[in-house]
C-alpha cells in the first residue's frame, strides 16, 4: 500500500510546483474586525516569515509598518539617500544615525515626512495656517509574502522581496483594528503593494477585491490578476463585471502631499436613485477642484459607511424614506453614526439580506448602474431592548473634501476590480444573487510550504 501513496504524492508534487512556482497571481485573506468595523489584509512578512495583518487602504500610496515593536528581520533594509526609492520621496531629507543599525538608525539613510498617512488625513479639513507636522521617519524594504493563485484557491506563498513601507511608531496604529501592525496600500501609486507586485512579476495591473461581512469566513484579494475569481461552488466572479472607468483626482487632499495628485479611486457617479425615485442634489458638488482636491465620488475601504455631503444625505435620506414607507417600514428612533433607522419587526429578512429599498448608482448618464439591495444599505442594530436596522449611510458634514465616500458596508459581497491598465473600475452583482458570498474563496490548500 505504501508505495502507491508515496507514487501519487510524488506525481503531485512534480505537476504542481513547477505550476505554482510560475504562479504570479496572488491572494490575501480579508478580515473584517468588529469592533473598528475596519478591514485588514493577512500577509507574511520579514526573515523568517511571520504572519501580519495589515490594515486595508484601497487609497493609500505608500504601506507603513511599526519598525519600534521588536522589528526582528535579517531582510530589512533602509533606503538609502540618492537610491531609485529615494525618488518617490522627493521632498525626504537625508539623515544618518549613531546608535547601532536598526530598522530606525541608518547612515545615509531617507527620512520623510511625508509618510506614513493615516487613511484619514486624506478627508481631513486642511488648514495650511495651523499645519501640524508629523515626526520624521525612516523608510524600509521587507520581504513580502502571499499566497499563488490560479484563481480557485491558494497555492504556495511566494517572496515579494524589498517592498517598500515607511516605519511607524507603535502609537500610529490607534485608531485601527488591534491586531494590524500596519497598513497595505493599494493606492495607484506605483509603490503601492499592487503595483510593486505586477512590476516584479510582469504581470497584469490589475488587483481586485472581494469584502466579507459575516464573522464566519474572510473576505479575498487578488494581485496581479484579471481572473478568474472562483467563489464556491464554482461561480467565477470576474463573468459578471460591469466597468466604468476610474477617474483620478489631480489634487491630494492632505497637507503634506499637497503637490502630488491623489492615489485614491474615483468614479464617475452621475445621479443616485432609489428605485424610482431620483435624488435631487447639486452635482456640481462633484467637480474636482483643483487646489484642495475636493469634489467626485471615491471609493474607500477605510470608511465603514457610505458618506454623503450634507446637501445630498438629506435629499438621500428623505428618498428613501419614502421609498421605504411604500414596504410598510416603521420609522424608529435613530442610534449614532446612523440618521434614519426602523423598526427591526417591520423588515422582512431574505437569503439576500432584508428587503428594502433598491439603490442604483448611476455612471456614464445611466448607462452604467451599480445596483446596491438591503446587505448593501443597511445596518442591524441589535441590543439590550434595541433591534433596529439604519440606512447605512451618514451625514458626512457641510463641507467634507469628498462629497460622496462608497464605503465597506457597500462594497460587501461585490466583486471589485481595479484595473490600472485601462484605467477602469469592475463590479460585479451582488455574490449572493449568484448563490456565493465574498467569504467563500476557498483557501485550504494541500500545497503551503514556503
Ligand atoms: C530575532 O529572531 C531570531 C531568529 O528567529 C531569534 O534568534 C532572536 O532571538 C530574535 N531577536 C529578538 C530581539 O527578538
Ligand atoms: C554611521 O557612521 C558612523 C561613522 O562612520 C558610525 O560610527 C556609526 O556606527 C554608523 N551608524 C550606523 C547605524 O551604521
Ligand atoms: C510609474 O511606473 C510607470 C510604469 O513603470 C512609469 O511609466 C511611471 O513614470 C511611474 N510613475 C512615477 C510617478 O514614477
Ligand atoms: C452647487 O454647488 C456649487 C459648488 O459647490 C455651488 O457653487 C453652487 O452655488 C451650487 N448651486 C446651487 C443651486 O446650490
Ligand atoms: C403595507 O400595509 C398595507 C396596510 O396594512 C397593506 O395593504 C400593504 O400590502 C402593505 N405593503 C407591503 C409591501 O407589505
Ligand atoms: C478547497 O481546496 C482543497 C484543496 O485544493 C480541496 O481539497 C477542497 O475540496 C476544496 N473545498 C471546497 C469546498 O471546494
Amino acid at each position: 500500500m505504501a508505495t502507491p501513496l508515496f507514487f501519487v504524492f510524488f506525481t503531485f508534487s512534480l505537476l504542481s510546483f513547477p505550476f505554482f512556482s510560475l504562479q504570479t497571481a496572488f491572494i490575501a485573506p480579508i478580515h473584517k474586525d468588529h469592533n473598528s468595523l475596519l478591514y485588514s489584509i493577512s500577509v507574511h512578512v520579514k526573515t523568517p516569515l511571520r504572519p501580519a495583518n495589515l490594515h486595508l487602504d484601497l487609497g493609500g500610496a505608500f504601506s507603513w509598518i511599526d519598525c519600534y515593536n521588536h522589528y526582528n528581520s535579517s531582510s530589512y533594509r533602509l533606503v538609502k539617500c540618492n537610491s531609485p526609492l529615494s525618488d518617490s520621496f522627493n521632498h525626504g531629507v537625508c539623515g544618518s544615525c549613531i546608535q547601532a543599525p536598526t530598522p530606525t538608525c541608518g547612515n545615509d539613510t531617507i527620512f520623510t515626512y511625508v509618510y506614513p498617512e493615516k487613511p484619514s488625513i486624506r478627508d481631513e479639513y486642511v488648514d495650511y495656517l495651523n499645519a501640524k507636522l508629523t515626526d520624521s521617519e525612516n523608510v524600509v524594504t521587507d520581504v513580502l509574502a502571499l499566497s499563488t493563485t490560479d484563481g480557485s484557491r491558494s497555492g504556495s506563498l511566494r517572496q515579494v522581496s524589498y517592498m517598500p513601507f515607511a516605519c511607524v511608531k507603535t502609537n500610529f496604529l490607534r485608531g485601527l483594528a488591534r491586531n494590524v501592525i500596519g497598513l497595505a496600500a493599494l493606492g495607484r501609486a506605483n509603490e503601492s503593494i499592487p503595483l510593486t507586485i505586477s512590476a516584479k512579476f510582469n504581470s497584469p495591473r490589475i488587483f481586485a477585491i472581494c469584502l466579507s461581512g459575516t464573522r464566519l469566513g474572510s473576505g479575498v484579494a487578488f494581485f496581479g490578476s484579471k481572473g478568474p475569481y472562483i467563489f464556491s461552488p464554482n461561480v467565477d466572479l470576474s463573468k459578471s463585471l460591469i466597468y466604468t472607468p476610474l477617474l483620478f483626482n489631480p489634487q491630494s487632499g492632505s497637507i503634506y502631499t499637497n503637490w502630488l495628485p491623489s492615489y485614491e479611486y474615483y468614479i464617475g457617479l452621475s445621479a443616485i436613485r432609489i428605485n424610482n425615485e431620483v435624488v435631487r442634489f447639486n452635482t456640481s458638488l462633484l467637480q474636482f477642484e483643483p487646489v484642495h482636491g475636493r469634489g467626485g465620488a471615491k471609493i474607500s475601504t477605510s470608511t465603514t459607511y457610505a458618506l454623503l455631503q450634507s446637501s445630498i444625505y438629506r435629499a438621500f435620506a428623505m428618498a428613501f424614506m419614502k421609498e421605504a414607507a411604500r414596504l410598510n417600514f416603521t420609522l424608529a428612533n435613530a442610534v449614532e453614526p446612523f440618521g434614519v433607522c426602523f423598526e427591526g419587526s417591520s423588515v422582512e429578512m431574505t437569503a439576500a439580506g432584508p428587503r428594502a429599498p433598491v439603490v442604483y448608482l448611476e455612471m456614464e448618464k445611466g448607462k452604467v448602474v451599480w445596483k446596491l439591495g438591503g446587505r448593501n444599505s443597511m445596518v442591524r442594530i441589535k441590543k439590550l431592548g434595541v433591534d433596529l436596522w439604519c440606512l447605512g449611510y451618514v451625514n458626512g458634514g457641510e463641507f467634507p473634501r469628498t462629497p460622496i465616500v462608497i464605503g465597506g458596508l457597500q462594497m460587501e459581497d461585490h466583486l471589485l476590480q481595479f484595473d490600472l491598465e485601462k484605467y477602469r473600475f469592475g463590479f460585479s452583482s451582488s455574490a449572493l444573487m449568484q448563490g456565493t458570498s465574498c467569504s467563500k474563496f476557498n483557501f485550504s490548500s494541500s500545497d503551503n510550504f514556503l
